[in-house]
């Protein structure tokens, strides 16, 4: 299976109802879970992720991980999309307000957030996961969408459950 796991077709930016969006994410989680099992390494678990991520979320642009990186800064890792900053510090943006407060940041409209940086400038609402592993502020998951308000707050339960589930177990290598 090329596509490492089977979901119903959708066009790429398509923004579906929340309900079979949500569905959606119900059937491919389990599948991703399988592809992924055992393997330890952040890199492979972030690449994979964010390939399959992509498939099951079709309204993302962008679609992938920024990884901390000293104190206070994240550099671009592993993604699906167009081309993304590649440093951000703690300070700006949506994705440094997720590391730096470690709570997920859901943006409706990333016009109406102060600081928001717009790498793409099609991007319209964005959800933004903290990772933390062992205490620790490793990553972001960062999903961008070019349309308004495309993630709910249902998705972004079953998303930080499931970031959480695998990138902060304990046996997982930074
Ligand atoms: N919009 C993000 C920046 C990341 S890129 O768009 C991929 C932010 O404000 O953090």
């Amino acid at each position: 299976m090329a596509e490492g796991i089977l979901l119903e077709p959708v066009a790429r930016e398509k923004l579906l109802p929340e309900a079979s969006r949500v569905l959606r994410l119900e059937v491919a989680l389990p599948q991703i879970r399988a592809v992924i099992a055992g393997e330890t390494d952040a890199v492979a678990l972030q690449a994979t992720l964010a390939c399959l991520l992509w498939e099951a979320l079709p309204q993302t642009n962008w679609c992938g991980f920024y990884r901390r990186v000293g104190e206070s800064q994240l550099a671009v890792g592993p993604y699906q999309g167009t081309m993304g900053c590649l440093r951000i510090d703690f300070a700006r943006g949506v994705c440094g307000a997720a590391a730096r407060t470690r709570s997920v940041q859901r943006v409706p409209d990333v016009h109406a957030f102060p600081g928001h940086i717009s790498c793409d400038a099609r991007s319209r609402s964005e959800l933004v996961i903290p990772v933390v592993n062992q205490g620790e502020l490793r990553a972001v998951l960062d999903l961008d969408s070019p349309h308004l308000d495309a993630f709910s707050e249902r998705e972004a339960e079953i998303l930080h459950a499931f970031v959480d589930e695998i990138l902060g177990a304990p046996g997982v290598v930074f």
